[in-house]
């Protein structure tokens, strides 16, 4: 299965009792290679080495520019950044990202009961890491002011974590802290079982196998990547729903070798020797190539080629809270009983199976630190004066798409099934795609004018001025009922027109090119800074926002009938 060089595999026993020049050209090369840590600084380069020879020219450009200068292009040199710098006051909070400890003796992986730290905050393990990080890394596109997060940190971050997710006593058992409290001699040397795995066996390998040669080890495993693995890389590489990340996947796989492999036969005070070396190095070395084939696949999936943006327009916010409310009270109604089912049992218990009451869920929250990374899926940047939509995956069309396709992923759970960390988790993909995906976000931020009697800006006006005007002390149902009036004397000829689109992943495209036509006709072209707006003004606008509104439940509840139910099943008339 794996080309080893048996030959010399035989004969190098016993070498490591008395090949003395080799012992000393072992010391040297741990010179090298310092602070032996979490998969070893040797696993950590194994992958990362192995991810920088599959690369596309996009990703490789983009990985340099994010690198320091003294990594002199190589991201290999700084995949065990992470280890270093985690124990510096300012990091020790990730030290949990490195691991993901399950629950003893069970033997399985499950992200809402297993991903958190000690204190039991959410996400904070490999799993959390990798999505967290992945996510970051996504946003590059964008111009620096508008990024949050350190993209060269959530580069090494993630190169890092990916190859620890592979380790399978990364993902072990929480009674021993992953092997680490288990101590056994590796041949002569007393040590633990944790370290076994991230050093020891590859250390011996380097030895016996490599000629005490990181490279040679390296060159074998891309070897093998090219040969006796070249059938079954596309299953590595791909992810369930082409996610960009699938961290739990690499989880389960690990904790299954644990048992399988890691703790079978190593029970505290054994000693492990050439027997568990050999039936254990292949488990190794498989799993550093599956990490660096991984780390190469998800690095490809994120660093696609796009347009620079080249000119700055205004940061849009959304609607405000009664337009969401809107969108959502109008797509409730025209939810398919699967649909409506499954939204239920993945909303929060205190929304009470009403979505309409968490439909500005997304923006309460995207101030908030788990959430910030987001928060630029609510609006879209294009270029000035174009007045089209070029579908760049770094926006709001990225995020709809992505979140409608996670969804389709999501099996629907049993309400008596859900853990309340598992709701919120579901609760924010399900709630994601009504506040991305079915505003029509204008930019105009920074046009001042003056609505009636009061100064605002042009977004302003369209985020909330002429809705409120228009709602003006009525209630929303009476909105609604007008909205339903409208519907059924003018809009009824262009049900089908709002809800075509071939596929869900075009639709946001779609949306997003009518808005900014819409924005261009009625906002920019007609709008100058420091004008004033009032009675005209909105009886102008104010049909097109509750058109928008409608559309948007019409399409939110079009979209999630889709994912939830069957496909291409007729949409029903609205109202
Ligand atoms: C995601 O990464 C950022 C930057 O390191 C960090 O501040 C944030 O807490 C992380 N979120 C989670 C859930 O780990
Ligand atoms: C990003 O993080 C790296 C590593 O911590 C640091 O060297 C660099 O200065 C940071 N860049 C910015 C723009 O803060
Ligand atoms: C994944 O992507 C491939 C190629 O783009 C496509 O053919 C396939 O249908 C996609 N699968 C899913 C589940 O989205
Ligand atoms: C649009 O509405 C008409 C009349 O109510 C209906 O027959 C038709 O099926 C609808 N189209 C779609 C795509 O729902």
């Amino acid at each position: 299965m794996l080309r080893l060089p048996l030959t010399e595999m035989q004969a190098s026993s016993g070498m490591f009792k008395s090949n003395a020049p080799l012992i000393w050209r072992l010391l040297i090369l741990l010179q090298f290679l310092p602070g032996v840590l979490s998969w070893g600084k040797e696993g950590h380069y194994a992958t990362c080495k192995i991810a920088e020879g599959l690369l596309t020219q996009e990703a490789i450009t983009t990985v340099k520019m994010l690198l320091p200068d003294y990594a002199n292009g190589d991201l290999a040199s700084l995949c065990s950044w992470a280890d270093e710098i985690r124990h510096n006051p300012r990091w020790r909070w990730t030290g949990p990202l490195h691991y993901i400890d399950t629950p003893d003796f069970k033997c399985n992986y499950d992200y809402c009961r297993d991903c958190h730290d000690f204190a039991g905050r959410k996400d904070r393990c490999a799993a959390g890491a990798i999505y967290n990080y992945s996510t970051q890394l996504s946003y590059y596109g964008l111009p620096a002011s508008e990024q949050k997060y350190n993209l060269t940190e959530a580069l090494l971050f993630l190169s890092h974590f990916i190859g620890d997710i592979h380790q399978p006593l990364h993902v072990g058992f929480t009674g021993d802290a992953g092997g680490n409290t288990i101590t056994v001699r590796w041949y002569r040397r007393k040590t633990n079982l944790h370290h076994v795995w991230d050093n020891m066996i590859i250390e011996s390998a380097l030895k016996k196998f490599y000629n005490l040669n990181l490279a040679v080890l390296v060159e074998t495993l891309r070897t093998n990547i090219l040969e006796d693995w070249s059938a079954d890389i596309p299953s590595w590489e791909v992810c369930e729903s082409n996610q960009t990340v699938c961290p739990n996947l690499h989880a389960s796989e690990s904790i299954r070798l644990a048992c399988k492999f890691a703790y079978r036969n190593a029970t505290p005070g054994s000693t492990l020797g050439d027997e568990y070396f050999l039936t254990r190095l292949p488990i190794v070395e498989k799993r550093l190539a599956q990490g660096g084939v991984r780390l190469a696949a998800v690095l490809n999936r994120i660093f696609v080629p796009v347009q620079p943006s080249r000119l700055r327009m205004p940061v849009a916010q959304s609607w405000s809270k009664e337009g969401h409310i809107l969108i959502c009270r109008i797509a409730q109604e025209l939810f398919q009983p699967e649909a409506a089912e499954a939204v239920k049992s993945l909303l929060p218990n205190y929304a009470n199976g009403d979505l309409s009451s968490l439909c500005s869920w997304p923006d309460e929250v995207r101030r908030w630190p788990n959430y910030q990374s987001m928060s630029s899926l609510h609006f879209v940047n294009t270029p000035d004066q174009a007045c089209t939509f070029d579908y760049s995956s770094k926006i709001l069309a990225f995020g709809l798409s992505g979140t409608a396709k996670k969804m389709s992923a999501l099996s629907v759970p049993s309400k008596s099934s859900s853990c309340s960390c598992c709701t919120t988790m579901k609760g924010q993909n399900i709630l994601n795609p009504m506040h991305v995906g079915f505003t029509s976000d204008k930019g105009g931020n920074y046009i001042r004018v003056r609505w009636f009697k009061h100064k605002t800006s042009l977004h302003r006006v369209w985020d909330r001025e002429i809705l409120r005007k228009a709602l003006d002390g009525k209630d929303m149902a009476a909105f609604q009922e007008y909205l339903h009036e409208t519907f059924k004397e003018n809009w009824k000829g262009e049900n089908s027109s709002w809800t075509d689109c071939p596929d869900l992943l075009s639709c946001p495209k779609k949306y997003a090119a009518e808005s900014i036509r819409l924005a261009c006709e009625q906002g920019y072209n007609r709008v100058q800074e420091g004008m004033k707006l009032a009675d005209d003004y909105f009886d102008s606008t104010m049909p097109i926002v509750a058109e928008r509104i409608a559309q948007g439940g019409v399409r939110l509840a079009m979209t999630l009938n889709r994912v939830f139910g069957e496909h291409n099943q007729a949409i029903p008339s609205p109202f």
